[in-house]
C-alpha cells in the first residue's frame, strides 16, 4: 500500500513527460500482470473447448436421454463423459420425442444447446460467442 501511495503522490506533483513516464511505469508494474493473472483464470473456467467445428448428425431414440456435453472436453463427443469436473460446466440433456436426426453441437458455441445454431460458422473470424 505504501508503494501505491508513493507513486499517486508522485504522479500529483509531476507534470508533462514525468507523468507519461510514471503511469507507463506503474501500467507494467501493475496493471499488466493484475490483467494477464485474472483474464487466464476467466479464460480456463469460463470458454469451453471447440471440439469441432462442425456439428455432429446423430440419429436419436425417442425417450433415450442424452447428456450433451458443452464443455468440449469430453473424448464421446458429442456426448459427455465426465471430462467436465472442475471446468464449471455441466452437461445439458436432451430427450427426443420421436426418431429423428439431430445435429448436435460440436463447436461449443450454440445459442441453442445442444442443437446446433450455426454458430460454428463465426469460428476463425475473431467472433466467438462469450459463454
Ligand atoms: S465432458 Fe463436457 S460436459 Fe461433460
Amino acid at each position: 500500500m505504501n508503494s501505491i501511495y508513493m507513486v499517486i503522490r508522485m504522479y500529483e506533483m509531476s507534470k508533462g513527460f514525468e507523468r507519461l513516464f510514471i503511469m507507463s511505469a506503474v501500467r507494467r508494474l501493475y496493471f499488466n500482470q493484475f490483467i494477464h493473472h485474472w483474464g487466464c483464470q476467466m479464460t480456463e473456467h469460463e470458454t469451453a473447448k471447440i471440439a469441432r467445428s462442425t456439428p455432429y448428425a446423430v440419429l436419436v431414440e425417442p425417450g433415450k436421454p442424452y447428456l450433451w456435453c458443452a464443455c468440449g472436453r469430453s473424448q464421446s463427443q458429442p456426448f459427455c463423459d465426465g471430462s467436465h469436473k472442475g471446468s464449471g460446466f455441466t452437461p445439458v440433456k436432451f430427450t427426443a420425442d420421436k426418431e429423428e436426426w439431430v445435429w448436435f453441437c460440436g463447436c461449443k458455441q450454440t445459442g441453442h444447446p445442444p442443437r446446433c445454431d450455426g454458430s460454428h460458422k463465426l469460428i476463425g473470424q475473431g467472433q466467438e460467442k462469450d459463454r
